[in-house]
């Protein structure tokens, strides 16, 4: 079984997931990391260049490779992962189980306004309330695509230990 995190930015997916792998001995693989070094390219990089339908066109081909290629890993992805083309379907394939990082709008806000500038969709937002409007409103957005995860775990002032054993215990 694969386990798949899913999650709006900043919710702590690869944090969580590398943690977690180490906690059950799954390997772990991030997908915008494999990106990276499939493409010798940084996600910014990519998004500069080619553009974001390109980016997203690709973010698909390594996410079924990903998961063709590899059984029990921890596999989390980039925030959009789940919202374009069909990647749901693999997402929720029976081989493997979604877990949605649920956080809320203003701890996620808060989160990405000191680190945004090697994410392509914030880096130009720089004050804390247009990242509380632009997150807001994606959020909503996104939340259908992340509502058909296997299971939703609430990380809300919950520290990564608990979010994994939370995580766990929905598994087994
Ligand atoms: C994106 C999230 C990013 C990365 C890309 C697009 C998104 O990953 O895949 O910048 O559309 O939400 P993180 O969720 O790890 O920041």
């Amino acid at each position: 079984m694969n386990i798949v995190l899913i999650g709006y930015m900043g919710s702590g997916k690869s944090l969580v997931g590398s943690h977690l792998a180490k906690k059950i001995d799954y390997k772990f693989i991030d997908l915008d990391q494999y990106i990276e070094k499939n493409e010798g390219s940084s996600i910014s990089k990519i998004f500069e260049d080619s553009g974001d339908i390109y980016f997203r066109k690709i973010e698909t081909k390594y996410l079924i490779k990903c998961l063709s290629e590899n059984n029990n890993i921890i596999l989390s992805l980039g925030g959009g992962t789940p919202c374009y083309n069909d990647n749901l379907t693999h997402i929720n394939s029976t081989n493997n189980s979604s877990i949605y990082l649920k956080n809320n709008n203003v701890e996620l806000s808060k989160r990405l306004y000191k680190s945004n500038s090697n994410r392509p969709l914030i880096s130009a937002i720089k004050s804390e309330k247009k990242m509380i409007e632009f997150v807001s409103k994606h959020l909503f957005e996104r939340e259908v695509y992340y509502n058909k995860a296997n299971v939703t775990i609430n990380c809300f002032k919950k520290n990564i230990d608990a979010v994994c054993d939370l995580i766990i215990s929905n598994l087994y």
